[in-house]
């Protein structure tokens, strides 16, 4: 392994919050504290993993050669009128060109990968690009109670929900961004993620299914639930396989390395 591949993290915050700083900042932070175990398989609960668990003997969780950053604003005094050079790269109401109070997409932040958190209809917890660019600004839109884990801003209305409450939507979403597909791909058992590592699966799961419960569509194979590529409770899902890593890696290092400011 080589030196990871850091990536700089941006956070952009509805306008309204701007007495919350510190406690965004904060939140921001337990995002990407978040994010770096959960690629690495440092996370604390990858203990609920068994190489003698019933999927493909011998798995071992993904570890990807990346790392993650809270950006330090390289932004002129004055671009953004509560963010000052040098600060924690995290805007609050910043230049929302279409006036709404909500981010949106900002080549100002061209080379950062973005986070833009801002309430989604109901069911949605958060929704990326798959195979994104951080080109123009690239960005993760992420729903008021997904982004983070804590006790989050509850002065702001930004709190963690139960049970998409530890974070792992936005490891789900930049899983997509970073060109992964679902692990039941398109619900039939015709087709698949294209990965060898994770077993052919026809439908997504949810809640908290215990490890080895859902069939895969071949017989003696068994769902991978636990994967950050499903549909389970954040609690639940808690780790990826080498190929998802490789993809990842493949696609950071040849797509958005470059990208990077
Ligand atoms: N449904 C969303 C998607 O397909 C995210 C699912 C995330 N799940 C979670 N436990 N956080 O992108
Ligand atoms: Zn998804
Ligand atoms: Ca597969």
């Amino acid at each position: 392994r080589g030196a990871s591949i850091v990536i700089p993290v941006a956070v952009h915050f509805p306008t309204g919050n701007e007495a919350d700083r510190d406690c965004l900042v904060a939140l921001a932070q337990s995002q990407v504290d978040v994010l770096n175990a959960d690629y690495t398989a440092m996370n604390a609960d990858i203990s609920n993993w068994t190489a003698a668990s019933p999927f493909y003997p011998g798995l071992q969780p993904g570890v990807a050669n990346i790392s993650f950053c809270l950006a330090v604003s390289d932004h002129p005094v004055g671009v953004d009128p509560e963010l000052l050079e040098g600060e924690p790269a995290v805007t609050i109401g910043y230049n929302f060109a279409n006036g709404s109070g909500f981010p949106e997409l900002d080549s100002n932040w061209a080379g950062y990968m973005n986070f833009l958190i801002k309430p989604l209809d109901g069911t949605t917890l958060g929704y990326s690009p798959l195979g994104g660019s951080i080109e123009n600004g690239g960005a993760v839109v992420m729903n008021l109670s997904t982004f983070g884990t804590g006790s989050g801003c509850p002065g702001s209305g930004i709190v963690p929900g139960a049970p998409f409450n530890l974070g792992r939507t936005v490891t789900h979403e930049l899983g997509h961004f970073y060109n992964l597909n679902h692990t039941f791909a398109d619900f039939t058992c015709t087709g698949d993620d294209g990965l060898a590592d994770t077993p052919n699966i026809d439908t997504e799961s949810y809640n908290c299914p215990p490890a080895g419960s859902v069939n895969a569509c071949t017989p003696g194979q068994y769902s991978l639930t636990m994967n950050y590529m499903d549909y389970v409770n954040d609690a639940c899902m808690y780790m990826f396989t080498p190929d998802q890593m490789n993809v990842v890696d493949a696609y950071v290092s040849s797509v958005l390395a470059s990208q990077i400011k």
